[in-house]
């Protein structure tokens, strides 16, 4: 199997401590360097940013980088309060304070504004604003779909006419400042519509991910009691289709029981997935998009809010079995995601960006709809799979609108990885500048392949740390600014104080390794828990009092690199030795014959805990005793 053999060979190149010299030159020739022959350890593992990435990049020295960063921990009303007078449109300033909070439970409860008394509106800067500004026919989305052939693109202005109409038949409807709207739908083009239409009337959207189960979103619609609900008929995945109006039928029955019933289920008909003939339909309560919306006016009055006012709500969940609905506001959320995405993405305006994270998640609204809106770029959404029809279609879409930075998961890379350098070589990505990671550490070895073989070994990586709470990226490299340590998150963003804190809450310095707090707000941070203040105080601020807790451990190595090493809450105690599962997960995926793993501590009458493991081997691989054997000496070896 060629796939197999190819990745069996990269990944043993790969996962050594010490980088063969055939890895070493790969990189070196084009400027980005290891340094010293044999790093021995993966702290010593450096990648320099290129010259020519450096020379044009917004923060091109690690020198830049401590100056903006000093300037924003010591005057963090000054700095924030810069950024958004001079790059955001507000009807009125915010009052004497840039930002007010208590982040310490001991000193009562816990709050945190910014901008407060500034009136503004996140649709109007994502696209009035840039329309005033010159972009009116910039692409602002690429759509493209499921089945390869089919796409669709909308400029500025025809996104803000669409936005527009359906913001008016929202209003129609009685949907006023401060209501709520679920939104249970795919990647199409209507999703950030729906979004940007919310924000530009003040009503708080409530975006599910079009994965959950009927049971999952009569739970949110339950607790968030919204005016209406908005979907489509169905959705292709790969070769499947969804019948997303079933599910959301089952949960207006199921939530109509729990006493919530929605008046209008506003339904659009994904053609390309399902004709409205075979759609199930309740007269009175569901109505078709295309029936109504374009029937509405192109342009519609902007709904000024406060900063404080809520943008959206987000549910995720929690260590119990009631999810959370975390809350963002709309000033501080909209300076952060914007900021946030231009530094770390070095943003330029000709970039085309894609991040493959779905709407129904936070990195689709911080990363797909409202940073990079804000920033006036372009936007690819892919509706389908990533690997359908084939394991190539990430790089047939990058090759085809010219991608110029790609955002995506580990989890996608290895996948891709397990498939083999193959489908990745026959595309030639040169459009490629910049590439993102997010929702989990990334395994170094994973690190390389996504650099090598993806990027060509030209494009710098941002791991972007960050929670569904945090609002925008917390702890990431600037690509051109620091040089790279393949796993590592490097260094907080402007304004951001990670801190390192024993099981005591004493904050550790210099070479450590803890539980991450934060110390201090940032204005992209969440301002409570839906209906439930005590809740956000007790998870997030009462186990260490005085800072918020992030709820993953944390190292910080000796030249002040963080390595985050997954939950604690997923820590593993065995014999009192205390292992990140992800840590081992790591150590498990660098094996030559292990494609993914997921590992959980059990019970064990001895140690406390023992591990259990979850492997997938990689293709042509089957399971046996010899291979469990290997996999377990390899992580001895690294843990
Ligand atoms: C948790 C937050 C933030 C968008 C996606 C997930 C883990 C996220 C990284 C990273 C190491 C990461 C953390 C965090 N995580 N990004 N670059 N390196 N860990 O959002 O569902 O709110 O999950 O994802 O454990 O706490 P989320």
């Amino acid at each position: 199997n060629h796939n197999h053999n190819h990745n069996h060979h990269f990944r043993h190149a790969d996962s050594t401590a010490s980088p063969p010299s055939s890895a070493v030159a790969k990189i070196s020739h084009l400027k980005a360097v290891v340094l010293g022959d044999a790093p021995a350890s993966e702290e010593d593992d450096v990648v320099l940013p290129s010259h020519d990435f450096s020379r044009q990049a917004l923060v091109p020295s690690q020198q830049k980088y401590l100056e903006m960063y000093k300037a924003s921990i010591e005057n963090p009303a000054g700095f924030w309060s810069g950024i958004a007078s001079s790059e955001f449109y507000w009807k009125q300033r915010w009052g004497d304070q840039v930002y007010s909070e208590n982040l310490d439970v001991r000193r009562g409860n816990i709050k945190i504004e910014w901008f407060k008394g500034g009136i503004t509106n996140v649709c109007y800067n994502c696209l009035d604003r840039n329309i005033d500004a010159g972009l009116a026919d910039k692409i602002a989305l690429y759509w493209e779909s499921n089945e390869p052939g089919f796409d669709a693109t909308l400029t500025y202005s025809q996104l803000l006419q669409r936005v527009c109409q359906l913001a008016n038949y929202l209003k129609s409807v009685g949907v006023r400042k401060g209501d709520a709207v679920v939104v249970y739908l795919p990647m199409l083009m209507e999703l950030p519509i729906t979004m940007l239409a919310c924000s530009r009337i003040g009503a708080v959207h409530s975006v599910v991910f079009a994965g959950f189960s009927s049971e999952s979103l009569a739970q949110r619609i339950v607790d968030c009691k919204p005016k209406v609900v908005i979907t489509c008929n169905a959705v292709k995945r790969g070769p499947k289709t969804v019948f997303l109006k079933d599910i959301v039928d089952a949960a207006l029955i199921d939530s109509a029981n729990k006493g919530i019933s929605v008046d209008v289920c506003l339904t659009y008909e994904n053609q390309l997935a399902l004709k409205r003939e075979k759609t199930k339909w309740k007269e009175g309560r569901d109505i078709w998009w295309e029936d109504v919306v374009p029937k509405y006016p192109t342009s519609s009055d902007v709904e000024w809010v406060d900063a404080e006012d809520p943008l959206f709500l987000l549910y995720t969940s929690g260590s119990t079995g009631k999810p959370k609905g975390v809350l963002h506001t709309t000033g501080g959320y909209m300076v952060y995601t914007a900021t946030t995405f231009k530094y770390a993405f070095d943003y330029k305006d000709s970039d085309v960006y894609w991040c493959t994270a779905d709407c129904g998640w936070i990195t689709g609204h911080s990363y797909v709809t409202y940073g990079p809106m804000l920033n006036g770029a372009t936007v690819l959404l892919y509706e389908g799979a990533p690997s359908y029809p084939d394991p190539g279609r990430c790089w047939d879409i990058v090759d085809k609108y010219k991608v110029t930075i790609f955002y995506t998961a580990p989890t996608l890379v290895r996948s891709l990885m397990r498939d083999g350098d193959e489908y990745v070589t026959r595309y030639s990505r040169k459009s490629l500048r910049v590439l993102g990671s997010v929702g989990e550490p990334i395994n170094p070895s994973a690190w390389r392949w996504f650099f090598n073989v993806v990027g060509g070994s030209r494009c710098p990586i941002s791991d972007t740390w960050w929670q569904t709470e945090t609002g925008g990226f917390m702890i990431t490299p600037l690509p051109g600014a620091w040089p790279q340590k393949p796993g590592s998150a490097t260094f907080p963003f402007f304004g951001i104080q990670p801190v390192i804190v024993d099981e005591k809450g004493v904050e550790l310095g210099g070479e450590c390794s803890g539980y991450l707090c934060v110390k201090s707000s940032w204005p992209g941070a969440f301002r409570t828990l839906y209906g439930d203040h005590e809740r956000y105080e007790t998870t997030y601020f009462k186990p260490f009092p005085g800072y918020y807790f992030t709820g993953d451990g944390c190292s910080r190595d000796k030249d002040g690199y963080h390595w985050l090493t997954g939950r604690v809450d997923d820590v593993i105690n065995v014999s009192g030795h205390r292992i990140g599962t992800a840590e081992v997960e790591s150590a498990l995926v660098s094996h030559p014959q292990c494609a993914e793993a997921a590992v959980v501590g059990v019970e064990h009458q001895v140690k406390g805990q023992g591990i259990y493991a979850f492997v997938t081997p990689v293709e042509g691989i089957s399971y046996s005793d010899e291979l469990r054997k290997s996999l377990i000496l390899t992580v001895r070896t690294q843990v």
